[in-house]
């Protein structure tokens, strides 16, 4: 049987007494300097993305010892490699010689890794292992040289990675916390298989990416859903955990039903955002992860991930949720097509002051967590 996820004792998400906003939920303005500023994307750098856990790859694409994947994303390289432990290791792909890329490409079953350049060698946690001539070095300049680790870990079936290192960030169960863990967890999603991977180049910042899945409030106009689903989509829930933030979109004419069940996850689309980068869209039998990865203040990789379960022979549920799929590719490219229209508008003078409603309450919560690191 296709694995259904059920919420057992989770907290409710909607229904009897669960409020459609969380408190403290208001309009508010944004100066559109935090998308626009260079120097503010240099701070966020280093200040939000490289100190946070973000999913760098499925736990699947590094399945044996040696297996490895290279990782770019904000002006950064890094490598992630599973280790003879089978534990997860991951360094800045840069080498400690003269700054070179280390390693070009993921590939499979690396021993060790060599820099094509002069063929330092470096071990799997990044320690230089081998430098060719070594006694023309002092001993103090290679003698315990490593490239910088990038603490790993894995949970959901995704390789998590803090690229400022070891111990800058809280434990990756405690980033995201009780609540995140315990609701994204029902879904098993270390038991889900990758489809499908879809990337854009988008000529707009990161979090113009992010502030378009943090709300439904474009649903009607963007994606025309029927009079009915918007008043339904009306009876969302949002909620913010930590950093983190959900929101439970109710599927075609369940809002009764919704209202009554626990298992709201069967009913509806439970849409999580995991800060800074991530936003998992739960659909009852399939998941979609769309994955900003910053490239520069006004350009960002967006990445729409596939997972669906096993379909242990299930003819309908593998017709049902690829067609779905099809759907949704539909649905995700009518959002890129906004972005571009973001993009296109980016340097008007015009564009100064973005105006979020209290139904936008995740992307103003969004925007005060990003400022607050910023602050620190
Ligand atoms: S730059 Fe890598 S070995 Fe010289
Ligand atoms: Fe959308």
């Amino acid at each position: 049987m296709v694995f259904v996820p059920t919420r057992g004792d989770a907290p409710l998400r909607h229904g009897e007494g669960v409020p459609l906003l969380p408190e403290g939920a208001e309009p508010s303005d944004l100066d559109v300097s935090v998308y626009l500023d260079p120097e503010r994307f240099e701070l966020e750098r280093t200040k939000v993305l490289n100190r946070s856990w973000q999913i760098i790859c499925r736990s699947s694409e590094i399945e044996a010892p040696g297996d490895h994947v290279v990782w770019e994303g904000h002006g950064e390289t890094i490598v992630v490699t599973r280790r003879r432990d089978g534990g997860v290791a991951g360094f800045h792909n840069v080498c400690m010689h003269r700054g070179a890329r280390i390693v070009k490409e993921s590939g499979k079953g690396a021993r060790r890794f060599a820099c094509r350049w002069h063929n330092w060698t470096y071990d799997h946690e990044g320690n230089v292992i081998g430098v060719p001539d070594r006694e023309d070095f002092c001993a103090a300049q290679v003698d315990g040289l490593a490239s910088p680790p990038v603490e790993c870990d894995e949970w959901g079936g995704w390789v998590w990675a803090v690229l400022a290192g070891p111990g800058v960030a809280p434990p990756l169960l405690e980033f995201l916390g009780e609540d995140l863990v315990q609701d994204l967890g029902v879904y098993r999603m270390q038991d889900m298989l990758l489809i499908d991977k879809l990337t854009w180049e988008l000529e707009v910042n990161w979090k113009v990416v992010i502030d378009g899945f943090n709300e439904n409030y474009h649903a009607p106009a963007l994606h025309k859903v029927s009079a009915q689903d918007a008043k339904d989509g009306r009876e969302s829930t949002f909620a913010w955990f930590g950093p983190h933030g959900m929101m439970v979109v109710p599927y075609k004419g369940v809002l009764p039903k919704l209202k009554e069940t626990r298992d709201h996850q069967s009913l509806a689309i439970c849409h999580y955002t995991v800060f800074p980068t991530s936003v998992f869209n739960n659909n009852p039998s399939h998941i979609q992860l769309f994955r900003a990865v910053p490239l520069a203040v006004d350009r960002t990789r967006f990445e729409t991930w596939e997972l669906q379960y096993d379909p242990q022979g299930d003819v309908e549920y593998l017709d049902a949720v690829t067609r779905h799929w099809e759907r949704l590719k539909v649905v995700v490219s009518e959002d890129v097509e906004i972005y571009n229209e973001v993009s296109a508008a980016r340097r008007s003078s015009a564009y100064t002051t973005n105006r979020f409603n209290d139904h936008e309450c995740k992307i103003t919560h969004f925007h005060s967590v990003v400022q607050q690191m910023l602050d620190a």
